[in-house]
């Protein structure tokens, strides 16, 4: 993977929270963040006690390698969502200024805390369909990467990303559901016909957060 493909946009606490209508008592469990990038939702969690390990592709980049690339993809995020403003729901950010002031604060949290968090094992490298970890967390979650890319990842490797989010957990949410024209991901049916055959119990679940326009669910799959 080279850095130049990568477009690091992160989220913080806050907005995990709220994608994933995450409860006190789910965040005093152990969490695996499946591509978190630079979202501050690791570095946050952690300062107030809680367990959680991220993993991205892009953790094979050392912090400087990262902060130049979103410092060099800023600009241009600021210029696609200026010019598909109508595509989101101007209600907890006010405007584009907002959300990027919002998007760079969750960033530079990241990065803060990404070289200490690497030491401590909270950050690893590691590119779904696969993941590093074995069956010891309470709680995986995905977010703004599976059913948002349909057009680049296929069905395949959906459904054994969201397979191997099972495996390595009790529980696996995912958010948004939609792709990036606010429809209803074409692969969302499918896999939870195929996740259903595995023995999987599935739940569509609207939460309390929505900024893209229709990205208003997440996906609950847990074990029979
Ligand atoms: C749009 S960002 C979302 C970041 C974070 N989850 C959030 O909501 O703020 C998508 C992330 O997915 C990561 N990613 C891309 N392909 C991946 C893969 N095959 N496995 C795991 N992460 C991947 C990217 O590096 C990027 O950090």
């Amino acid at each position: 993977m080279h850095l130049s493909s990568v477009v690091p946009w992160g989220r913080n606490l806050a907005e995990y929270q709220r994608m994933f209508g995450l409860t006190p008592r789910d965040l005093e469990g152990k969490i695996l963040g499946v591509g978190d990038g630079p979202a501050s939702f690791n570095a946050e969690l952690s300062a107030k006690g809680g367990q959680v390990v991220s993993i991205d592709p892009i953790y094979k980049f050392s912090g400087q390698e990262i902060a130049r690339r979103i410092d060099e993809i800023t600009p241009v995020m600021r210029a696609e969502l200026n010019k598909h403003s109508a595509n989101y729901l101007w209600k907890d950010f006010s405007d584009v200024d907002q959300l990027v002031a919002c998007r760079t604060s969750s960033m530079s949290i990241f990065l803060e805390d990404y070289e200490h968090g690497i030491r401590e094992g909270r950050y690893l490298e590691g590119v779904l369909p696969r993941l590093p970890a074995s069956g010891v967390y309470d709680l995986a979650l995905c977010s703004h990467l599976l059913f948002l890319y349909e057009e680049n990842l296929n069905f395949e490797f959906h459904i054994n990303s969201l397979l191997e989010m099972c495996r390595v957990s009790d529980e696996a949410r995912v958010y948004p559901l939609v792709n990036q024209a606010g429809q209803q991901s074409r692969f969302l049916n499918p896999s939870l016909k195929r996740l259903n055959e595995a023995g999987y119990h599935c739940h569509v679940v609207q939460v309390g957060y929505c900024f893209q326009r229709g990205a208003n669910e997440m996906l609950v799959i847990r074990r029979r």
